[in-house]
């Protein structure tokens, strides 16, 4: 099986959905060897643990602005899990170019917009200020640029009229959850057609 590490920065749905995954399939061609954060606090150290996953905490704050001194111990956690693949899931620090090529074409990353509309942050507030009708999530390769790379897999979900933004996080979250543990299956498979949810 390949070894998947997983990168939170909060609640860890995400991260839920993916182990889950795995460990409920014995055909499943991936298992999770890692569960990092930056932030002590964050809710998926637990819920990993609670699955008998490994965790590890490295934080951010006490490198300040220097991002390669907080990716240079980043990365550590990683390889001592031997990570086969990386996979971000509400990661909410920005990663540097040298950080990421070290896990070029092994590293995945969820984003709760249709890719290429809405990088960064606000995707949900943003998509209703354009009137948009459709909105949903992407599962993308992770390249140096920052929401960018190779899309994978998308879902998508109506907007529906009064919808708040946080109306609309919970119906993408939906099928955030739906998408990510299917694409990894399939990206782990080899297969790289991009999967459409709707
Ligand atoms: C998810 O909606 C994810 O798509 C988003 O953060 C949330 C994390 O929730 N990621 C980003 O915005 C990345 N820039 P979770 O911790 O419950 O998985």
């Amino acid at each position: 099986k390949k070894r998947v590490a997983i990168l939170v920065s909060g609640g860890g749905s995400n991260m839920v959905s993916l182990v889950d995954s795995m460990l409920k399939d014995a055909d499943h061609p991936g298992q999770p060897c890692l569960v990092l954060s930056n932030n002590a606090d964050a809710g998926g150290l637990t819920k990993a643990a609670a699955r008998g996953v490994s965790t590890a905490v490295v934080d951010h704050r006490p490198f300040g602005k220097d991002r390669e001194a907080f990716e240079a111990e980043l990365v550590k956690p990683i390889l001592e899990a031997r990570a086969d693949v990386v996979c971000l899931a509400g990661f909410m620090r920005v990663l540097t170019a040298g950080f990421v090529r070290q896990f070029e074409g092994r590293m995945l990353n969820i984003h709760p917009s249709l890719l290429p509309k809405y990088k960064g942050l606000h995707t949900h507030a943003r998509a209703l200020e354009a009137g948009d009708d459709r909105h949903g999530c992407t599962v993308h390769e992770v390249t140096p640029l920052l929401d960018d790379g190779p899309i994978l897999g998308q879902a998508e979900v109506p907007v529906n009229p009064g919808d708040t933004p946080d109306d609309l996080a919970a119906r993408v979250l939906v099928q955030e959850h739906r998408l990510y543990p299917a694409v990894l299956a399939r990206y782990l498979r080899g297969e790289r057609d991009v999967l459409h949810l709707s």
